[in-house]
């Protein structure tokens, strides 16, 4: 991370995630059960910007995040992986952000919880005062827990200063919010439910899904990629579409998959690849992900997903 050619601007949550795992299949209400409690940094947003990092790129965050110990840790963890904290929000309004996951037994998700409230903080005037950085930037990553109207003046700045965006829907309850700038995005990532979420309707089978990319263009957006888990992806633009299959990887953890393949495709963007370079790129570094126990690989580089997609 010596040197960047690229500058990225990411703007979204960041927070502590937590995930709790049954030690055994009887689990007893009401009372303390033995469990796997593990916890680590996420937030759709950081974990784009911590993958743009590793791949030297000069990144700012704007996130925000609570006046206490998870807070300054966090924004300590993000300094020392290179990203830039300054336009960070330190708020006595809410706590910093965080995700807890329950799972079953066989590690299927069961139910989650998040607290993203401190998010709000990132208003309209916050963006418009740093207005200087959308201008600056190569390109800006958002997630979509910011609030429609965060949203609104983002876009409206972006617009005005010509800076592509790549979005990601974050989750099916969240990616409406997106909806109305689809014009303005030059690519978006939904998984499954997200991109049922965006053209509000069912998925079925393949048909569906590419019809469903399809539509996204026609809204607008440059670059539609579906994601879909192990069955990898589909993408499409207005001249071509395809079905990209993951790379075979032994599965350690597939949590962080997603942001790490949008992350990789706005690399693959402001590198100047083709739309199909840039979704191969996006799926290298999705198995780069699983294949490792972090949320963000910590050896994740430029030369290692090149690497993966010239074998
Ligand atoms: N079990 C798996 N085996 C192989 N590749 C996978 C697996 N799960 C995901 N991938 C790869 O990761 C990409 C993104 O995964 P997915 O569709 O699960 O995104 P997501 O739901 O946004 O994930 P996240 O929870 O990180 O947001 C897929 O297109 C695929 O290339
Ligand atoms: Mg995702």
């Amino acid at each position: 991370m010596s040197y960047a050619e690229h500058r990225a601007l990411v703007v979204g949550a960041a927070g502590l995630d937590l995930t709790v795992r049954p030690r055994s299949v009887a689990v007893e209400p009401a009372r303390s059960n033995p469990g796997l409690i593990r916890w680590g940094w996420g937030g759709v947003a950081r974990n784009i910007a911590e993958n743009l990092a590793r791949l030297s790129v000069e990144v700012r965050l704007i996130t925000a995040v609570g006046d206490d110990w998870c807070g300054r840790m966090l924004l300590s963890q993000l300094r020392d992986v290179g990203i830039n904290t300054d336009a960070c929000i330190v708020t006595n309004e809410h706590p910093t952000g965080s995700h807890v996951a329950l799972s079953h037994f066989d590690e299927q998700p069961w139910v989650a919880f998040d607290d993203m409230a401190v998010i709000r903080e990132i208003t309209p005037g916050h963006l418009y005062r740093l207005r200087g950085l959308v201008r600056d930037a190569d390109i800006v990553c958002i997630d979509a827990n910011l609030s429609a109207r965060t949203l609104q003046t983002l876009f409206r700045l972006t617009s005005e200063y010509d800076t592509p965006v790549c979005a990601d829907p974050t989750t099916a309850l969240l990616a409406h919010r997106l909806h109305p700038h689809l014009p303005q995005i030059l690519a978006i990532t939904p998984d499954l439910a997200e991109a049922e979420a965006l053209v509000g309707q069912k998925l079925q089978d393949d048909e569906d899904i590419g019809a469903a990319a399809r539509r996204l263009v026609q809204s607008g957006v440059d670059l539609a990629i579906i994601t879909l888990g192990i069955a990898g992806l589909y993408y499409a633009t207005s001249g071509e579409s395809g079905r990209i299959p993951p790379f075979p990887v032994e599965v350690v953890d597939v949590t962080g998959a997603g942001d790490a393949l949008t992350a990789a495709v706005a690399y693959g963007l402001i590198e100047g690849m083709s739309p199909e370079e840039t979704v191969r790129l996006g799926t290298a570094a999705a198995a780069q992900t699983i294949a490792c126990h972090e949320t963000v690989c910590p050896d994740l580089s430029p030369e290692l997903l090149y690497e993966r997609l010239v074998i």
